[in-house]
């Protein structure tokens, strides 16, 4: 049956939260918009930084007005007035210092994918759990208005029985981005390729089949892949990513009574439209692309976990996280990839 109306995001509210000290792990081009969004648009206390160069954990601090600028991460970690810390470093660093955040005994937010590989992740999934910590991927998309309301839709059966999902995430990168670093597990699938694959078990579930093929890039990384999965009852998810160009982005969720077309880039704010298979009834949703300011929703989201002293988000949780990481081993074993901690 087409809905009416489309659901309201549910989202915590603000007012309720408590408010964590955090810290930031890794000042570059992420934490600058993390630290805009909880600043700007969160309740929550920045209270240091760390980076491998104090100068660069200044600047930082002077930018976003920190009280502490740290030399390395086990200065920030020593410091007891930090209750959650937020990893923003290369993929290959995001095992070790989630590790060592909930070893000294913080609250920990991951940037996205939680680790290399799902042996990595069920690791700081058994730390969590040994710490009684909260442990969170910061699969920003996961935690926002727009993917609650098609989770409703999905969940209302919206779109009657889903049978594809078609993906795309390509993106130009010059080539001294640190995607094209072997040395830093680079390559487009832990960076553009885990919305994807996120996307495609959040609508299908954990894949039951994969097939994959992946085209080399200069440095020694992959450089694009495509991806067809077969999820239980026959669903497929037909995914690609790549790092040499930009591509359109979209998604669409092909379902027997309806079908949401998300504009690209399908992760990220902006609008959808769900059609009825009779194309007589649509329904949009629109809202500005402002970007990185939709940051503070998994900032909020991570704050009300801890209020509720979960150790694991039932938004997002670590097993879902772990899902992603094994689809993704599964794709790089058939394309031949293996990161230099994996030899
Ligand atoms: N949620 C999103 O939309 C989003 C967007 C972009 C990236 N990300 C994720 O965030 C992570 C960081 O990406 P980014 O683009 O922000 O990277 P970036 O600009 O290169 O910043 C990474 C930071 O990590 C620190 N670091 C520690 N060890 C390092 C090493 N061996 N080599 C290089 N840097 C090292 C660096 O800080 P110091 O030099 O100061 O120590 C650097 O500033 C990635 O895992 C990526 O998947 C998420």
């Amino acid at each position: 049956m087409f809905p009416s109306s489309l659901p309201v995001p549910r989202l915590p509210d603000a007012n309720t939260l408590p408010t964590l000290r955090w810290g930031i792990v890794g000042p570059g081009w992420i934490a600058d918009r993390f630290a805009s969004a909880l600043c700007g648009h969160t309740g929550q206390q920045l209270v240091a930084v760390s980076s491998r160069s104090v100068d660069k954990a200044q600047a930082f601090a002077d930018k976003w007005s920190v009280p502490h600028a740290c030399g390395g991460i086990d200065a920030l970690l020593a410091r007891d007035d930090v209750d959650a810390v937020y990893i923003a470093t290369p993929h290959n660093h995001h095992f070790p210092d989630g590790l060592r955040a909930l070893q000294a005994g913080k609250h920990v937010l991951i940037e996205k994918p939680l680790a290399l590989n799902a042996q990595q992740g069920a690791a700081l999934q058994q730390a969590a759990q040994q710490a009684r910590r909260l442990c969170m991927e910061a699969m920003w998309c996961d935690y926002a208005p727009k993917y609650d309301v098609i989770r409703q839709l999905l969940a209302d059966g919206a779109l009657g029985e889903v049978h594809s999902l078609i993906a795309d995430h390509g993106e130009f990168f010059t080539p001294d981005h640190r995607i094209f670093n072997a040395d830093l597990a680079g390559g487009p699938m832990l960076d553009l390729g885990s919305y994807l694959i996120s996307f495609s078990i959040l609508v299908g579930g954990a894949p039951e089949r994969i097939m994959a093929q992946g085209e080399p890039a200069p440095g020694g990384v992959n450089g694009q892949t495509a991806m067809l999965f077969t999820h239980k009852g026959g669903m497929q998810s037909v995914l690609h990513t790549t790092l040499f160009s930009n591509t359109p982005g979209t998604a669409v969720i092909a379902g027997r009574d309806a079908t949401l077309y998300l504009d690209g880039q399908f992760y990220a704010p902006g609008n959808f439209r769900l059609v009825s298979s009779d194309r007589r009834q649509t329904l949009h949703w629109e809202e500005p692309a402002s970007r990185y300011q939709q940051l503070c929703h998994e900032i909020n989201h991570f704050a009300w976990c801890v209020g509720q002293s979960l150790t694991d988000s039932p938004l997002r949780s670590l097993a879902t996280s772990l899902l992603t990481l094994r689809a993704m081993d599964e794709v790089r074993r058939q394309i031949g990839v293996v990161f230099n901690e994996e030899r």
